[in-house]
């Protein structure tokens, strides 16, 4: 059975944006893969975080995945650093990555660029993403556009090592739903929507009441034509929200430009307000049903269990090609 994996880093709450890139297409395939999702909580790292805050949302992170529909039986679910051959692994991983290529890494040139004293940790952290995917032999790994380049890095380590080593890695392949690349800011619609965001009206997290998502649908920035139809060049407001309600609806831009002709911009935001708050409202009922429960505690040492052993094989694995075991 093909494996697929995904993670995701606990800086800030999980945003619709997460969840229409990468949570509801793990959801999708749950039942055709062996999957594994787990909290990227290394990565948090890279940047200072409040240690009890990390902690806590950790937790909140793997509660909201199962909220959203991620099913326990059907994935190994578990938290990052508690897999310690992970680090291992990458560690290895970056003797064998360029420093060339690691700093061509996009958002390592954005984040570089942002603060002048950024960590060593913000240049490795792709080859901790490769360390991720590639311990467990992932075949496919769905992510946001943001992050297809850091996939593809991985491939390359992966394929290098083994055509130095011999064949070792699983060559892992990113899986991009269409519509879900990139869920624009609702204030700036020209930049992704994000955990880190400063201004929180551009962005719907999975906490929001929803009457505060609605509110923040109403308001969002669109163009003055009136005219529902996607066109992200030049109307790319309007585009983000005909995006947003294809994925809840799952259906084709076609299909909503269809239905919303003639209609104008604020029945139509009214419309999709009411769409993300019913779900995403279902979604946190659940989620307050399982914050407190003993359950998830279970959840995880079954996950991390499995993790560890198929990561100490492959670093076994890789000791004995790289000439480190005894
Ligand atoms: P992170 O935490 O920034 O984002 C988690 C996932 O959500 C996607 N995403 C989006 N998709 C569509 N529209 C958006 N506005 C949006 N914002 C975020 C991201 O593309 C990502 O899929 N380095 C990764 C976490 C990671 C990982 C991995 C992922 C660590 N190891 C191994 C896959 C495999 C990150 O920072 O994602």
């Amino acid at each position: 059975m093909k494996r697929i994996l995904t993670g995701l880093k606990p800086t800030g709450d999980l945003t619709l944006g997460n969840y229409l890139g990468a949570i509801k297409q793990m959801i999708k395939y749950q039942e055709e893969y062996e999957s594994f999702i787990f909290v990227a909580d290394l990565h948090a790292l890279t940047i200072p975080q409040d240690p009890h805050e990390l902690q806590e949302r950790i937790k909140k992170f793997i509660a909201m995945y199962i909220a959203c529909g991620i099913d326990p039986k059907k994935n190994t679910i578990y938290v990052q650093s508690e897999n310690a051959f992970i680090p291992a692994i990458s560690y290895m991983l970056e003797c064998t990555t360029s420093y060339g290529e690691a700093s061509r890494m996009i958002q390592f040139k954005e984040k570089s660029r942002q603060n002048a004293n950024f960590s060593v940790g913000l240049l490795t952290y792709p080859i901790l993403m490769a360390a991720d995917i590639l311990y467990c032999d992932a075949d496919y790994v769905p992510v946001g556009i943001d992050q297809k380049q850091h996939v593809e890095l991985a491939r390359n380590i992966a394929e290098r090592f083994n055509n130095r080593y011999g064949e070792t890695f699983v060559l892992p392949e990113v899986l991009i739903s269409k519509e879900g690349t990139k869920i624009k800011d609702l204030k700036d619609p020209t930049k992704k929507m994000s955990k880190s965001e400063e201004n929180p009206q551009g962005v719907i997290s999975m906490f929001d009441a929803p009457e505060v998502i609605k509110q923040k649908i109403m308001k969002a920035t669109t163009d003055s034509d009136n005219i529902i139809k996607f066109d992200e060049e030049n109307k790319p407001g309007i585009s983000n929200l005909i995006n947003i309600l294809a994925i809840m609806e799952n259906k084709s831009i076609s299909q909503i430009e269809t239905e919303f002709a003639g209609k104008g911009y604020g029945e139509f935001k009214k419309y999709v307000g009411e769409v993300v708050a019913h779900e995403i409202a279902l979604i946190q009922t659940k989620y307050e049903e399982l914050i407190n429960s003993q359950e998830l505690d279970n959840i995880l040492n079954d996950g991390i269990k499995k993790s560890q052993q198929l990561a100490q094989e492959k670093y076994e694995l890789m000791c004995a090609k790289m000439g480190t075991k005894r």
